[in-house]
């Protein structure tokens, strides 16, 4: 399917971020880096990917709204549209010369994900979805994988620093998730775990205490490949929650109901 005006722009925006941390990706032991939180770090290649990320969308639509994850939030004049971005989601890999991150922004609408991106430039997989379209891989058409048994499958997940998100339980999570199923993955990228989903790579994945940007552009990828996303409550809100749950219809209601498995009694 041809890409509408606006996905183009993303996806200009997210090769342009890409080169710019492909060459610091080659030169990372002399990038400065601070330190944002528990785990959460911050290096002068995510600053200049956001900028010119920000800078490419706002030339081509000036009036939208921008929330980037390392800037101040851009309101926009426009009301009804924002950027969501991360600009390079996986810092933790890319600081340690593991070519696991990407570039990931997506479109939201009246409150609605309307298009997606992520891309990996050190794999040159570019994921990209709009509303209604399909999810696509390199412009090949991708689809959640077809498992229907939890012990077939091979579940990613992330497991959130102790201080953030829901630490302690996501452990025991990772005990029941573990005794179910053929195989766990902890990547560090979510925006690629949840594409890796969209593509069938993975047959599920879980994890809590995330962002919008996160998430946002990975959620429609996977809903437009056929796949079921939900809050740890069953609910559709994965985005605004930082919750997710997702797989094929019968893998995500699975997971689901393993990760809301009573702890065990102390
Ligand atoms: C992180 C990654 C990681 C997830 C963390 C995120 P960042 O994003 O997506 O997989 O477990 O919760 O913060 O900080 O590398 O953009
Ligand atoms: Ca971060
Ligand atoms: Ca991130
Ligand atoms: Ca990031």
């Amino acid at each position: 399917m041809a890409r509408s005006a606006l996905l183009n722009v993303m996806v200009q925006a997210a090769v342009k971020a890409g080169k710019s941390l492909t060459r610091d990706f080659g030169e990372v032991q002399n990038l400065q880096v601070s330190v944002k939180g528990p785990g959460d770090f911050v290096s002068q290649a995510d600053m200049k990917a956001e900028r010119l990320v920000r800078d490419e969308l706002l030339k081509a639509r000036p009036t939208y709204g921008f929330l980037g994850e390392e800037g101040e939030e851009i309101k926009g004049t426009d009301g009804s549209h924002r950027w969501i971005v991360d600009p390079l989601d996986g810092t933790t890999n890319f600081l340690h010369g593991i070519p696991q991150f990407a570039v990931s922004i997506a479109l939201e609408r009246n409150g609605d994900i309307v298009a997606g991106v992520v891309f990996n430039p050190a794999t040159d997989e570019l994921y990209t979805a709009e509303k209604g379209g399909g999810s696509f891989m390199n412009d090949r058409r991708i689809r959640v994988a077809a498992r229907r048994v939890l012990s077939d499958c091979v579940i990613g997940c992330g497991v959130p620093h102790l201080g953030r998100g829901n630490h302690g339980k996501s452990l025991i999570e990772l005990r029941h998730v573990m005794g179910e199923v053929a195989g766990i993955r902890r990547l560090g990228s979510a925006s690629l775990d949840l594409a890796y989903v969209a593509s069938g790579r993975f047959d599920g994945f879980w994890e809590n205490g995330l962002n919008a940007w996160d998430i946002a552009a990975g959620v429609l990828l996977i809903r437009e490949a056929g796949g079921f996303v939900s809050d740890f409550k069953g609910g559709p809100d994965a985005v605004g929650t930082g919750e997710v749950v997702a797989g094929n219809e019968y893998i995500q209601k699975a997971l689901l109901e393993v990760v809301n498995r009573p702890l065990p009694k102390a």
